[in-house]
């Protein structure tokens, strides 16, 4: 099958997180984050690795853009390191300088700059104050992005105030395999509704300072029932509530997907949903992989004990039938598709643009050779999911561009730097970065010579 056509204005871009790849996390008065203190406690993360040099691109961002110029890339999403630019409720100015310096590069490559406000990096002292718990840290985050978004306003095309609040919600607080470490269980949902609000008040503050182009990147994934029992049908209806619209409801309908949801959420619910729901430019979809979903059983208590927390009506099972990828993950093209659609479905006319913002694959590539690293299987992955997004907007979906995670290999949080996602190899002890094949196919897809 030919190579499918895409409109002409369709963004292609690349995507990356600051903690991931910048490194330089004591330099120009940025301040610790909760992914720096949990990088320290022994056992969190992968081999003891961590974030603080990881691909140095603080330092080496110019050589990392003319990476991406040559890419032909039409858009670069970042983002913005809140413990740099505003650590303690004043602003740094150095830390600030550096996305200045950053999307100037950017523009001055022909690079539309897309900047996320929150990809995880929390800076410690507001969680010390007990962060995303808290109501206080959503008039903190609101300030940071009016500081932002007045400096980088007239630059930056799309801005993303949240990353994946399910995945902070879930794996940041309620089983604590990311940072901040907590293990609350459903004691974890007051973080769902801070973030939502804390994402309102950051799209109204950005609005306020002029910017445009404001969304969100939140991850989903269609939710397949184990079987066609009811009990898995049931099971699988209430994971589907909790990862993809006790998120996006909120936002796209202004109120929660249930009512026991709604009230178990700190007040006041009401007026916080008419700030979350502030209309937006566009939704951002990051897709990896579908959930197969069953009934809990007693065996699954055993497997998922250290993972899930107890009395859970649901449990996630192996895909099978399908690749995986080194990381594991099932490759589900068409689960994008899927994904888009559930969204046309359940939204209809209220559903803005949609932008794939993130999709990608670890492969634990080979070292280069004679300056190649071949990686057939990344590149079948992002031929497969564009193809099965392309049949998405053929059946009618409004896709405005598709990010490529991740321009480089990088820092894969709780997995350190053994999962490789970047179109880029990066030899970490020299820091010498290596176009993949992938690179290379990716190139001729947006220079529209694909095959
Ligand atoms: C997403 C994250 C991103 C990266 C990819 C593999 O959940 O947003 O930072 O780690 O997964």
């Amino acid at each position: 099958m030919p190579f499918p056509e895409f409109p002409p204005d369709f963004r292609w871009g690349v995507a990356s997180a600051a903690y991931q790849v910048e490194g330089a996390v004591a330099e120009d008065g940025r301040a610790p984050s909760v992914w720096d203190t949990f990088c320290a406690e022994p056992g969190r993360v992968r081999g003891g690795d961590t974030g603080a040099v990881a691909t140095d691109h603080y330092h080496r961002y110019r050589e990392d853009v003319g990476l991406l110029r040559d890419l032909g890339v039409g858009a670069y999403r970042f983002s913005i390191s809140w413990p740099r630019v505003m650590p303690d409720g004043v602003v740094n100015a150095k830390g600030l300088d550096f996305y200045d310096r950053l999307v100037d590069e950017l523009c001055a490559a022909g690079i539309a700059p897309a900047a996320t406000l929150f990809h995880w990096d929390t800076p410690q002292a507001l969680e010390d104050a007990g962060g995303w718990l808290t109501r206080d840290i959503t008039g903190h985050f609101a300030d940071y992005a009016a500081v932002v978004g007045e400096r980088l306003g007239d630059r930056v095309r799309l801005w993303m105030p949240l990353n994946e609040p399910m995945v902070v919600t879930m794996f940041g607080y309620a089983l604590g395999n990311h940072a901040p470490g907590k293990t609350l269980g459903f004691e974890a949902l007051p973080a769902v509704h801070h973030q939502l609000l804390g994402h309102g008040l950051a799209v109204q503050a950005l609005r306020a300072a002029g910017c445009t182009g404001i969304g969100i990147a939140s991850n989903h994934a269609p939710v397949w029932p184990a079987s066609e029992s009811e009990v898995d049908t049931e099971a699988a209806r209430s994971y589907d509530t909790l990862v993809n619209w006790l998120f996006a409801d909120p936002i796209l309908r202004g109120r929660y997907p249930v009512e026991e949801l709604a009230v178990a959420m700190p007040g006041p619910v009401v007026a916080d949903l008419a700030v979350i729901s502030t209309p937006l430019d566009f939704y951002g979809i990051n897709y990896y992989q579908p959930a197969l979903v069953g009934a809990s059983t007693s065996d699954d208590a055993e497997v998922a004990g250290a993972l899930l927390p107890p009395g859970l009506p649901f449990a996630p099972r192996p895909i099978t039938g399908y690749p995986t990828t080194d990381f594991g993950w099932a490759v589900v093209p068409d689960g994008l598709r899927q994904t888009v659609q559930m969204f046309r479905d359940r939204y209809g006319d209220a559903l803005p643009p949609l932008y794939i913002t993130e999709s990608g694959c670890s492969y634990h590539d080979p070292d280069p050779v004679d300056g190649r690293v071949p990686d057939a299987d990344r590149i079948a992955y992002h031929d497969g999911h564009l193809r099965a997004l392309a049949q998405a907007m053929a059946e009618g979906a409004d896709v405005r561009g598709y990010f490529a995670w991740s321009a480089t290999d990088n820092f894969e949080w709780a997995e350190g730097y053994r999962e490789r996602f970047g179109l880029v190899h990066v030899d970490y002890a020299s820091q010498v970065r290596t176009p993949k094949d992938s690179y290379h196919w990716y190139r001729d897809v947006i220079a529209g010579r694909a095959v």
